[in-house]
């Protein structure tokens, strides 16, 4: 990293100020899982109830981030561990601006969602969706896993290349199982566990009302 000639500026307003204005601590929620298991549609639930309660939120969605500041990275194996390092980058600022994160990419190699938890610290949280290849590929909610099994696609995760199952997740989530609401209920209780949103918020919540996305 070039950093020779660059020096820090100390910001007046400190992240520990914000929270405190906005009343609840940031996060990066780090959704990971198999194209289709869900990462977008929880992520989003999960926003929409936490901007119901007042919270301040942002989803960093795959296909969105590649059209702008990824929109120069490939699929290769390289491209995307450098796809994950501008993510968890971006997450870090987030988490400064006093925002909880909702970053929902396959992030399929552990040693890439290793390196993001060096730069966050507890700040991420890994939430793995756990859904079966076979039930993805039911899903099939892009028509991607048709084409890569026709060999249109190289390097598609769980057909030709793999999904690296996280070891230590804050949270499991069983999307093949569990209803969106279900799912979106214990990624709220776990924020309520760890400090992010208190009882006052999680009161607010509309979980019932969740739209279906
Ligand atoms: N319990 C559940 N949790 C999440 N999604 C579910 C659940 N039950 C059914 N679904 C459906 O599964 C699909 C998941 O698609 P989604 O786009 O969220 O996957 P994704 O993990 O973001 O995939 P990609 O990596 O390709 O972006 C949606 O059509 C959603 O409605
Ligand atoms: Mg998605």
């Amino acid at each position: 990293m070039i950093t020779d000639n660059v020096v820090w500026h100390e910001p007046m307003v400190k992240r520990a100020d914000r929270a405190s204005r906005q009343g609840h601590n940031s996060a990066v929620l780090w959704f990971t899982g198999l194209s289709g298991a869900g990462k977008s549609t929880i992520a989003h639930a999960v926003e929409y109830e936490l901007h119901s309660m007042g919270c301040h939120t942002y989803v960093l969605d795959g296909d969105n981030v590649r059209h702008g500041l990824c929109g120069d990275l490939s699929f290769s194996a390289d491209a995307r561990s450098e796809n994950i390092r501008r993510i968890a980058e971006l997450g870090k600022l987030f988490v400064d601006a006093g925002v909880i994160a909702l970053s929902a990419f396959i992030s399929p190699f552990r040693e890439d969602r290793r390196r993001a938890k060096k730069l966050l610290g507890d700040d991420m949280l890994e939430i793995h969706c756990a859904c079966s290849l076979q039930e993805c590929e039911r899903r099939d909610v892009k028509g991607m896993y048709k084409r890569a099994r026709r060999g249109e696609l190289a390097d598609f995760t769980g057909i030709s290349s793999p999904y690296e199952i996280p070891e230590h997740a804050d949270l499991i989530i069983h999307t093949d199982q569990d209803s969106i609401q279900e799912c979106t209920r214990k990624v709220l209780d776990m924020l309520l566990q760890r400090g992010i949103i208190n009882d006052q918020h999680l009161q607010a919540s509309t979980v019932k009302d969740a739209p279906a996305v």
